[in-house]
């Protein structure tokens, strides 16, 4: 496909229904991960323009920052740390419509007001993190994790550590 992605303007459902065709072009026959997990944080960067978007993968008992777009970022969360810890830890996804209200939100950036995290499940364990955070309070909600789950099982691990 063409690199340039074509934006909607239209309601946040509509949005990720023109998106999610994109990626899959993007990411069919794209085989290295860090290639597709980054491609999957700029489509969703240049949609929405959230604060942050990006990927934190399990390597050994603490995610590791992954591709990203927006402010620089914790490098290492431990598990059941953080909203990204605690999805990994539950295996679901998290909707924080105010950090300041969830207990032991680690504040990345001090700009970021709500936030979702998506696990990435693979033969059911967890890979990593999809990562979204916004200035406003109350920016996710369950078309956001609808569509975000459906985002990250587009994505193909290889085997092994990811
Ligand atoms: N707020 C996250 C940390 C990651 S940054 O937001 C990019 C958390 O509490 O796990």
């Amino acid at each position: 496909m063409a690199e340039d992605l074509i934006i909607h303007t239209g309601t946040k459902e509509e949005q990720y229904r023109t998106l999610i065709p994109q990626l899959q072009a993007l990411l069919e026959g794209e085989t290295d991960l860090v290639a597709n997990l980054a491609n999957v944080a700029a489509a969703l960067k240049e949609q929405f323009e959230w604060l942050w978007i990006g990927f934190y993968l399990v390597k050994g008992d603490e995610l590791v920052l992954g591709p990203f777009q927006g402010p620089v970022a914790c490098t290492r969360i431990r598990k059941g740390r953080g909203v990204c810890g605690t999805s990994w830890a539950e295996a679901r996804t998290l909707l924080v419509p105010d950090v300041e209200k969830f207990p032991g939100h680690i504040a990345c950036s001090s700009l970021s007001r709500s936030e979702i995290v998506v696990p990435l499940i693979r033969k059911g364990q967890v890979v990593g993190v999809l990562d979204a955070d916004s200035t406003e309070l109350n920016t996710y909600d369950d078309t956001d994790r609808h569509f975000l789950e459906e985002i990250v099982n587009l994505l193909n691990f290889p085997d092994g550590n990811p």
